[in-house]
């Protein structure tokens, strides 16, 4: 129904254990979308990402207006309903701990919306990889999203992933407050908030037959 990509299979994505005397480098996810092969890899924990289900929509309406305060969610001045958009959610045992809603059109796929309940564990990156890679897998050469100005945080976040800035636009969500009025002047950080930044990266389409990943 809603799914682009329906759910044949929930991707699995893997810590690599701590060790305890590394102390330097934290810990990355490591995605794992062809089932076990590395004996490398000990679980210290699962986090499990998988397409959405007709009983998450009133879930996904919670958390949007939570994050986003309104399940509609405006960029690049088009008007998204997240009820009705496709998502990754991301599972760590039975409880959902993170969303990527998506929309897909003429070869590109706009992420709308990417939030971490748990932050600093994986989860966003865990999302962010396997909405590229079913991006690419659905004939997408694109994938890209938009920012606000005052976050900074999802500028790094995004940058270190291989993402570049790719458009920005002036006002954008100062024209957004006219219609969503909850959306505050002032952002993080204390950052006056006004404007949408696009970050975008390359997608190399694969076919999802493929057995080598
Ligand atoms: C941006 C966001 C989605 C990132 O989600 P997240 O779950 O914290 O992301 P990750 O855990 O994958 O990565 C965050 C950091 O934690 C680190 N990390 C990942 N696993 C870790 C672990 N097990 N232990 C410690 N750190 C870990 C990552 O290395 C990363 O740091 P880096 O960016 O310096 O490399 C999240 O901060 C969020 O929801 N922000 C609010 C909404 C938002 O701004 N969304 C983006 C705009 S649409």
């Amino acid at each position: 129904m809603w799914e682009r990509f329906p759910p044949a299979g929930a991707i699995r994505h893997a810590k690599r254990a701590m060790g305890a005397a590394c102390g330097v480098r934290r810990p990355q996810a490591i995605v794992r979308c062809c089932g076990p092969r590395s004996s490398e890899l000990a679980l210290e924990e699962s986090i499990v990402i998988r397409a959405r289900l007709p009983g998450d929509e009133a879930w996904i309406a919670e958390m949007l207006t939570r994050w986003w305060g309104s399940p509609v969610i405006h960029t690049r001045g088009r008007r998204h309903d997240g009820r009705r958009l496709a998502a990754w959610i991301a599972m760590l045992g039975d409880r959902r701990t993170g969303l990527c809603t998506y929309r897909i059109a003429d070869g590109e796929c706009e992420i709308v919306s990417l939030n971490s309940l748990e932050e600093s564990r994986g989860i966003g990156t865990a999302l962010l990889r396997t909405a590229e890679t079913q991006a690419a897998r659905s004939g997408c050469r694109r994938i890209c999203l938009i920012t606000s100005n005052d976050n900074l945080a999802a500028l790094a976040f995004y940058q270190k992933r291989g993402y570049r800035l790719s458009a920005l636009y002036p006002g954008a969500i100062d024209r957004t407050r006219r219609v969503k009025p909850e959306i505050p002047e002032i952002g993080l950080g204390g950052i006056p908030l006004r404007d949408e930044i696009e970050l975008s990266r390359t997608l190399v389409p694969s076919s999802a037959d493929r057995k080598d990943c």
